[in-house]
Order: C-alpha cells, then structure tokens, then sequence
C-alpha cells in the first residue's frame, strides 16, 4: 500500500554496500564530537539562551491526573466501557483540536483516555465500542495476556461493533500503556490521540510509596510525552503511508510546553515516550548543567537497585521510572525536562536528502538528534507541614529480579534490515509481503535468547515483543554513545537491566535478550514482534509469531 510513497522517498539509495562505507564514515565521525561532550555538562554557553528564554516557552501549567477529563486517573474496580471517538478539545492556544481519543464515563464525569488503573491479581474488564469510521483496537501494551485479549491487529473491532477485553491482571507494578493497533493505520491514530496510560499497582510498589512519602499525583507523576505535527488552526496532522513521523510540538500529559511547581526536594516521574518515532536523550538541566538523577524502573517495573545517570535514550514506546532532586535548586530557578542532542544515525540512506524530505513534512519540527526542551520545573517554597523524605530513603535495594540462568538456551537469530525498494524487514519478512502467518513458532515454556543484528545502514529500531516481558543479556558492536553508557561487561546500560518490553537496536549493533515463554494460556496464541516506530511498524516491519505447546524446540542453530 504505501510502498510507492516508501520507495519515492528511499530513490536515493544506490546500493546498500556503498551505503554502509558511507554512512558508517559518516556516523563515526559525528560520533567522536558527541562522545567529546557527553557524558560531561553541557557547556553553560550553549545553554545559556535556552534557560533564559524559558519563561515565555513554557506558559501552561502541567496537566495531572484529575478526577475528570483527559487523564482522569480511573481506577477499574469493576467492568468499564470505553468508546472510541472522536472529538474537539482546548488543548492549544486558540481553536479547539480534535483528538480521536477514549471516552468514558465516571461518577457521572466524563473521563477522556484514562490513566487505568489497575491492581496485580484483579481482573480486567472492559468493552471498547468502536465509533470511529474505519477498524480499531485497544492494545494493553506490555501486559502478559493471551491473544483474545492483546488487541493487536489480528482481532480488529469493526466501525459500529464492540470488543470485550477480560483477562486476570499478572504483571508487576509499573507503568504500561494502551494503544490503538490497527494494521497498517496505528501510526495515524496514535498520532490523532489515541493512547493512555495504564499504571499497575502491587505490594512491593505500595511498600515503596509509603517508603518515599510521595504522593501520588503531586510528588509522584506520570509524565505522557509525545510530539504531534500540529497545524496554524491547531489541528494534529497526519499524511498516510508517511514514514518516521515527527512533529513540531511537544505535549506532555496532553499539556504543550508545559511547567509544573515544584518544591526543593525528591520527585518520582514515570515517563512514556508516546512518540511515533521521536527517540530522545533524556536529561535534566539546571543553569544549563545536567542534574543527575536515580534510575529505578523500566517498561516492567521496578530495576534491582536505583541507578545515578545523567542522562538516558528513551525510544517510543520505552518506559522509565526516575527520582530527581531539586532540594539543592534555589527557590525561584527552573529545571528543564529536556532531550539533549545526539547523533541519530539515521544511516540508511543519504542523509541529506532524506532529512529534507522528512522537514517537509514537519514544519518547524525539530530534527531527529538535535536538543529539544520539553517541559520545566519552576522551584516554588515548600509550604506544606508533610515533610516528604530525602533522597536517602530511596531503598539501595528496590527489588528482587528472578536471578538469569542462560546456560544451554537455544538462540533464535533476528536480522533487521532495509530491502533495496525500501522496506524495512525482520528476517527477510515483511508484513505486507508475507501476510500475518506466523514465521515462528515457541514452545509453551520454553526460555529462549533472541539474537537481534541490526543492519549498519539502518536506522534505530525500538523493537518491541508483545506478550512477554524480557531481559537483555547483551549489546555487542554498539554505537560510541551506547558503548559510553556500558556498566556491565556485556555492554550493558542501567535501562538495559530492567524488565523490558521494548528495547532499543542501533545500527549495526548485536543485542541478545532472553525470553521465558511460560504463560497459563492454552492453545495457539499469536504475538506480534514489531519495530514499535510507528510507519516501520505499519510499513510491515512486523511479524506474528505464535506459542502453543506442540511447537518444535528451538535447537541451536
Ligand atoms: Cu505498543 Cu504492538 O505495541
Ligand atoms: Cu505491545
Ligand atoms: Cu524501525
């Protein structure tokens, strides 16, 4: 379908061999300058202009969880329903924009794509009616449930119908999210609103909530990011069949440009990066200088121990759970939420060209890997009598992860890459080409490690596993920057050694995870494996595999 558009766009590639020499040239020389810089301060002169013009840049206050509205924080205690609709909203200055959202009802409020809340062990009940015009879903991205209920593409609900997702909530606390996921059109109704956050809550998580004495709302937040392309009258656009889709405002919890007050002290943030395909280093700037902060959770809860970074790659569809401190930031100053710049190796084709091509599209977008300030903190006396606890009461040891036992699994071997017309494929497949068969199939049970190359003349790929949450075992042939964040000998990152459903495959890079595919499912249950970038995935850079129990067992290949 969008593959005319797709191979226009690629016309320049020549060759791929000739494309690795020169990309690869090309990004190791960016490299260098980067690696100079990071992981140091970014020099205060560069930064100075940025801090001083924020007070203009970001005018709104932040949106939180609310008892109605957009996010409405909705507890799901019993059966819901939910309608996928399309209305207006004031969400920029001026017109209203309309936002292809879910909407509920609440205590007789009307609650507009939730934050769901959810206890482990409950269960889960809830019927979406579709009211849009064209096949819909509602995808629990990152929850261990069976087909029936995971809502990808293989299950659309149809303009009109109605589809009841009812499954028993297993996963650990953490911050997931849901999702449209249509085939072929989840990156336009992504990009048009439709997408929430889903927050499970357990024991271990509450312990550590009364532990830190942040309230949830006000202390402790989740922060939605996602840029969308937005018009002069405030409308979200989108151009079918598009490719890598950036766009030129940054809405947070549906907020742009937002701030939000802060006191002098420890704040728990639960971030989502709901972009497309905008891939950010994430960071905190305090008078133009990066303020450290803990690292203590991922797409699948809680990491073992709390991590001091400066910075870290979130790649969409990639969740992280962090505490700053602004205690040593003076009354009056303003932290920034920011992504610092980076070297995007967009190397799959001509870089020239290509970043053209994009920009067209996104008027006054940033460009992939260039700094972009995404909301502030503005420093405010603490007035309340509850004094909040310290960055000490942050535990040294936050949870137990089931210890890795990876001896005499087999490997499954992956390859990303992009044909010479311009498709991206997994192991030579491709969705459009080879329909939704599954290309392999898992035994109940069975561990596996999955060895995933991706091409050096590529792209970064946040490669995302339905189903199952995984850990990544190694990165090997990584980018200078990715090689700068390695605490383990493996090649590791702080984010890599959480639980993770989506991760993050550089060009040229190696990663290996390992997978257990225990589930309490019956009979053949079909996944998808997908590059969660939005046109790749709808471009048909994604596969079914399926699980059951008479699957053949993975020999070493
Ligand atoms: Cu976030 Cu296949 O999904
Ligand atoms: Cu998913
Ligand atoms: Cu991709």
């Amino acid at each position: 379908m969008s593959s005319e558009i797709h191979k226009s766009r690629r016309r320049v590639l020549l060759g791929l061999g000739a494309i690795a020499v020169a990309g690869g040239a090309w990004w190791l020389r960016r490299s260098e300058r980067s690696v100079a810089k990071a992981p140091a301060a970014i020099p205060a002169t560069g930064a100075t202009p940025t801090t001083n013009a924020v007070a203009e840049h970001f005018p709104t206050p932040l949106r939180v969880p609310g008892t109605d509205g957009l996010l409405a924080d909705l507890p799901l205690t019993g059966p819901w329903e939910l309608r996928a609709t399309v209305a207006e909203f004031p969400i920029f200055a001026g017109r209203p924009t309309a936002l292809w959202h879910y909407a509920g009802s609440h205590d007789g409020r009307a609650v507009v794509n939730p934050l769901l809340r959810l206890r482990q062990g409950q269960s889960f009940d809830l019927t979406l009616k579709n009211e849009l015009a064209e096949d819909t879903t509602a995808h629990w991205h990152g929850l261990a449930v069976d087909e029936a209920n995971d809502g990808s593409g293989l299950h659309p609900i149809a303009p009109g119908a109605q589809r009841r997702y009812h499954f028993t909530v297993t996963d650990r606390a953490g911050l997931y999210w849901y999702h449209a996921h249509p085939h072929g059109t989840t990156g336009k109704q992504i990009q048009r609103g439709l997408a929430s956050l889903l927050l499970v809550e357990d024991e271990e998580e509450l312990r550590l909530r009364t532990r830190l004495g942040l309230d949830w709302g006000t202390r402790d937040l989740p922060l939605l990011l996602a840029d969308k392309q937005v018009d002069a009258n405030n409308a979200i656009v989108y151009k079918d069949g598009a490719d890598d889709w950036i766009g030129n405002r940054v809405l947070v919890n549906w907020t742009p440009e937002p701030h939000h007050d802060a006191v002098p002290g420890i704040y728990r943030l639960r971030l989502l990066n709901g972009c497309n395909a905008r891939l950010w280093r994430l960071g905190f700037l305090h008078r133009g200088t990066q303020l450290p902060f803990l690292l203590i959770g991922t797409d699948g809860g809680l990491l073992e121990k709390p991590w001091r970074i400066d910075d870290l790659f979130l790649g969409p569809a990639q969740r992280i759970d962090l505490i700053v401190d602004f205690s040593a930031v003076p009354v009056g100053e303003r932290v920034l939420l920011t992504s610092l710049d980076y070297v995007a190796m967009e190397n799959e084709d001509d870089a020239g060209p290509l970043q053209r091509h994009l920009m067209a599209d996104h008027p006054g977008a940033v460009p992939m890997g260039a700094a972009q300030d995404i909301m502030e903190f503005r420093i405010v006396p603490d007035r309340s009598t509850r004094r909040a606890f310290g960055i000490a009461a942050v535990p040294q040891r936050l949870c137990a992860l089931p210890e890795l036992q990876t001896d005499g699994l087999p490997t499954r071997r992956f390859r990303l890459a992009l044909d010479a017309e311009g498709r991206w494929l997994i192991n030579q497949w491709n969705m459009h080409l080879n329909g939704h068969e599954a290309m392999f199939r898992v035994r109940r049970g069975a561990r596996e490690i999955w060895e995933i190359h991706n091409a050096l003349a590529s792209m970064p790929h946040p490669l995302h596993v339905h189903g199952f949450q995984f850990r990544v075992l190694s990165r090997s042939i990584s980018p200078p920057d990715i090689r700068a964040r390695a605490v383990t000998a493996t090649g590791l990152s702080p984010h890599d050694l959480g639980m993770l459903d989506t991760v993050l495959i550089w060009p040229g890079e190696t990663v290996r995870i390992v997978l257990d595919f225990s589930q309490p499912f019956r009979g053949t249950q079909r996944y998808m494996l997908h590059c969660h970038n939005l046109e790749h995935e709808d471009m048909g850079m994604m596969v079914t595999f399926a699980v059951d129990d008479d699957a053949p067992l993975l020999r070493e290949s």
